[in-house]
């Protein structure tokens, strides 16, 4: 025992006077201007929430979208194409099919308020989310080749479709824009609008196939139907018509964030989650694919490699049997219980708190390569710089700014056992430097204001 404490000494000692890593930020290098982080609580996460006595869905709504937890500015809700008003799916607002293509759609009002989707929506802006996204998986079934919104299949009316029933590409245009004339109802207004969900797969839920030219034929008729009727929000797709285009989506599961996509129009990755035994863990020997510095390495290299502007997780707060698909783990099981995982400190770190809606990246490089890093500037002069440490060593670390006089720099410092813990770094005689130790396997943020 005595060894092994003389050695972790030893270990100290020589960290202590190791030299200091550099992060240099440089203003004047700019890249992407950031929208935010976000998640959502389709297929009725949301009415988990809502069942929650008072106090813990408060905790669980402010976790999410409040400086007590993540941060959040986007939330994403799904858009219901499926006629069971029984089941756990996306209920669909137009479940039963008219008559023809040329008639009117049955509408019925939001089905359980949208599972609740209109009500945590009005939670999370009253909250000061930016960014309400809506996106539906599949058109209903009967616009659709198979019949079914479940398994893939395309929108009748598509380039290479044909459907004895006729082209439903103007029904389904009206019915997203019913939907939202439905949330506009109630207040809330929503900034982006999908259509489509994972176009290249089918699955045993919801889904809709299309190739970038079959989501073209639906945006001709889609971008003029939400005009007539002067409604403001912004399509999102993946491909074609980019003219009619807000921004364009992704998502991580299976390609992780390389070289930004080829595209002058804004991008968000907006949903993305692993799928093991729930893992409350920062960091796991060895790593594991659901711990936090793993996702804060995810949300770094989003922003910094892939030059994203958004980024979501997939749900902010689940069961537990839903794995790791969730932040925040939930049982409404009485004792309620709510149970935050490490990977919503990771997401903190890159939430309201440190960055706000039309905050710049900047440059930011570290003279180690163990420390991965990012740095966005906020408009009202405030810097945020995320260092993550990779290595098993603590590691001193100066951030290198143009002028630091008079700045005051917090650090909020993320581990196992620390969430947002608030320190203060050291700032330099010269006003160039400001340090602070950022232990092996964790995230420190220094988050400077005041000064030049
Ligand atoms: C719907 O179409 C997809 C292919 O586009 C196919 O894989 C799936 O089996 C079809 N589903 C049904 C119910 O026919
Ligand atoms: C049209 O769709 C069929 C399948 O229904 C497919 O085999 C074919 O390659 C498609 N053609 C084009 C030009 O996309
Ligand atoms: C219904 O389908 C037919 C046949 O494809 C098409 O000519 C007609 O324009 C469609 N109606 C509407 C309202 O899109
Ligand atoms: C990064 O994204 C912005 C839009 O947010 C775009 O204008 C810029 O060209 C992109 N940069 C690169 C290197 O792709
Ligand atoms: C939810 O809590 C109840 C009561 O504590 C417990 O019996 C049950 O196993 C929990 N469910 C899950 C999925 O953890
Ligand atoms: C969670 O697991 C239990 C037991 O296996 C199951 O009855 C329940 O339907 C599952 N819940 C969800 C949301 O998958
Ligand atoms: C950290 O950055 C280096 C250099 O860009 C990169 O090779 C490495 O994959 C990054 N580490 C993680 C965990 O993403
Ligand atoms: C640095 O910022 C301080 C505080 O705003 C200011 O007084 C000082 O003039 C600045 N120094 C330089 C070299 O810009």
């Amino acid at each position: 025992m005595y060894k092994i404490n003389k050695i972790a000494a030893t270990g100290l000692a020589l960290a202590a006077i190791s030299q200091a890593a550099t992060v240099s930020v440089d203003p004047q290098t700019e890249f992407q201007t950031y929208d935010g982080t976000g998640c959502s609580e389709a297929f009725e996460r949301s009415l988990y929430v809502h069942e929650l006595d008072a106090a813990h869905q408060t905790e669980v709504l402010d976790l999410l979208f409040t400086e007590k937890g993540a941060g959040f500015t986007i939330f994403r809700n799904g858009i219901g194409s499926t006629p069971n008003q029984n089941s756990d799916f996306m209920k669909s607002i137009a479940p039963k099919a008219p008559a023809s293509n040329d008639s009117e759609l049955n509408y019925i009002p939001l089905p359980r308020n949208d599972q609740y989707q209109g009500w945590l929506s009005k939670q999370a802006k009253a909250r000061g989310v930016n960014y309400i996204y809506a996106d539906a998986w599949s058109a209903d079934g009967y616009m659709k080749t198979n019949n079914t919104d479940f398994y893939g299949g395309q929108l009748c009316g598509v380039y290479n479709t044909s459907c004895e029933s006729g082209d439903w590409r103007q029904s389904y245009a009206d019915k997203l824009v019913h939907y939202i004339q439905d949330y506009a109802a109630q207040g809330i207004h929503i900034d982006y609008v999908g259509f489509l969900n994972e176009p290249d797969l089918s699955t045993p839920y919801a889904s809709m196939e299309a190739t970038g030219r079959q989501a073209a034929d639906f945006i001709k008729i889609l971008a003029p139907t939400l005009e007539e009727l002067a409604l403001t929000p912004r399509l999102l797709a993946r491909a074609g018509q980019a003219k009619n285009l807000g921004l364009v989506t992704s998502h991580g599961y299976s390609s992780y964030p390389g070289a930004p996509f080829k595209t002058k129009l804004k991008t968000w990755q907006t949903e993305w989650s692993t799928f093991d035994p729930l893992n409350y863990n920062w960091y796991t020997a060895g790593g594991a694919q659901s711990d936090g510095l793993t996702w804060a390495n995810n949300i770094r290299n989003s922003f910094g490699t892939s030059n994203v502007t958004g980024f979501l997780y997939w749900w902010g707060a689940a069961e537990k049997n839903d794995t790791n698909e969730g932040l925040i783990y939930i049982n409404t099981t009485s004792p309620e219980v709510v149970r935050p995982t490490k990977r919503l400190w990771a997401h903190a770190h890159f939430g309201k708190q440190f960055i706000r809606q039309g905050a710049t990246r900047i440059g930011a490089t570290s003279s180690s390569a163990n420390l991965n890093v990012t740095a966005f500037a906020n408009t009202d002069g405030t810097t945020a710089v995320q260092v993550i440490n990779n290595g098993d060593a603590s590691q001193q670390v100066s951030i290198e700014l143009p002028n630091l006089s008079g700045a005051t720099v917090a650090t909020f410092f993320t581990n196992q056992d620390n969430d947002l813990l608030e320190g203060t770094a050291t700032v330099g005689k010269a006003g160039k430097k400001a340090k602070a130790t950022v232990p092996g396997r964790s995230l420190l943020s220094f988050y400077v204001s005041g000064g030049d």
